[in-house]
């Protein structure tokens, strides 16, 4: 992040602190069905996750050719591989002859994909290379049997993709920094580019994959939600926040950013005295912890339901147990505090079909929750494009 807009940030915050106040937004409330409904559910998978980028997984753990790495995102199954030019690319995980799935979900590593059905079998840039008896397929020339492409990118440490069908004739090719805008060249400037994963992990979440976002878009939770752990680093409610259309950055201001009155004004850094979120719309958070990272993704599985792959990054792979001890501890600091996040959402979402609440309600410091929320909307209801245009960020990002 440039010199001046950290001192920018520190400044601001220090306004704010001086007098225990807050940045805030329009108030908001969301209509329960937005977590129930099925339909509703359908036209944000189809609308929002075919659009959208999202971060797949690190790309540190694809570093040879043929590494590959299979997964479902949003009901589509998507195989990412390291190919022979050393670029990532992203497949439909679905065989060409009968649509068996050519890859388990996880790592693994080959030269080529072999359909374990019929062995047709595909180079990792996904072109047929050759299938038995090969003679009775004239009603489908090889040519038209590729596998399906999926838009990818490698960013900040992530392969990224935006899980759809790419047709006949469009690049693959996403263009990842206009996606990711300003907020991208903060992370870039941090080096995220070079970083790799200490630990990772995935669960399943009993809730809809919008509450973990309301939840870590805002901090008037913390000081209760977070009492046993995080809330004594934190200002009381204290949030302050700036948009790139639908992407945010939040700062989140350590009590020991105070100290820095006593010192010379180009001696302040924000890394040891806040904490940021990155925000990129849809469905992944990146949490700035100064020297090291917490990366989320959730991916929506039914209404009540979600998925969510996490990874730290840190700069380097630790060399020392010192160094795996202290990441460790910063491991279990996170999801300390994010399991009591989840634990929350899952609470909610357990009580929505009771009746008690038609909506819920987002207060003036919660404006970041409720952004995201009418981000999602208009999302999900775009105007008419000019007749023959195309449609979609991915179509116009290439
Ligand atoms: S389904 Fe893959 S070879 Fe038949
Ligand atoms: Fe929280």
């Amino acid at each position: 992040m440039r010199y001046e807009e950290q001192i920018a940030l520190i400044r601001r915050a220090m306004a704010l602190i001086a007098h225990g106040g807050s940045e805030r937004g329009a108030v908001a409330e969301s209509p329960i069905e937005r977590y129930l409904d099925p339909l509703r559910f359908q036209r944000e998978v189809d609308t929002i996750f075919r659009q959208y980028p999202l971060a797949l997984c690190p790309a540190a753990t694809l570093p040879n050719v043929g590494d590959s790495f299979a997964i479902d995102v949003a009901g589509l199954p998507i195989v990412a591989v390291r190919a022979d030019d050393g670029k990532i690319k992203a497949f439909v995980n679905a065989c060409r002859h009968r649509g068996a799935r050519l890859k388990p979900a996880g790592l693994s590593s080959q030269r080529v994909f072999v359909c374990p059905y019929h062995s047709w079998t595909y180079g990792l840039d996904g072109a047929l290379r050759g299938r038995p008896h090969s003679s009775d397929f004239e009603h489908a020339p090889a040519a038209d049997c590729a596998l399906a492409r999926v838009p990818v990118a490698e960013a900040l440490g992530f392969v990224w993709v935006v899980p759809r069908v790419l047709q006949q004739g469009e690049s693959a090719a996403l263009d990842i920094d206009a996606w990711l805008g300003r907020f991208g060249a903060d992370l870039r400037s941090f080096g995220y580019d070079a970083w790799v994963p200490f630990h990772e992990r995935q669960f399943s979440n009993a809730a809809n994959w919008k509450i973990p976002f309301e939840g870590n878009l805002e901090t008037y939770h913390f000081q209760y939600a977070h009492r046993e752990s995080i809330a004594p680093l934190f200002y009381d409610n204290l949030l302050m926040a700036d948009h790139d259309r639908q992407h945010q950055r939040i700062f989140l201001p350590k009590r020991t950013l105070e100290s820095l009155c006593d010192q010379p004004e180009d001696t302040w850094r924000v890394g040891p005295h806040s904490n940021i979120i990155y925000f990129f719309f849809p469905a992944t958070f990146i949490l700035h912890e100064g020297d090291h990272a917490n990366v989320f993704t959730v991916l929506p599985e039914a209404p009540g339901r979600s998925r969510v792959f996490g990874t730290t990054l840190v700069p380097e792979a630790p060399k020392t147990e010192k160094a795996v001890n202290y990441w460790q501890r910063n491991v279990e600091s996170f999801w300390g505090a994010l399991d009591e996040d989840f634990a929350l959402g899952v609470s909610a979402q357990s009580t929505f079909s009771s009746g008690a609440n038609r909506s819920l309600y987002f207060g003036a410091t919660e404006w970041c929750s409720a952004k995201f929320h009418s981000d999602v909307e208009a999302a999900l209801e775009p105007p008419d494009p000019p007749s023959g245009a195309v449609t979609g960020v991915a179509s116009k990002l290439v």
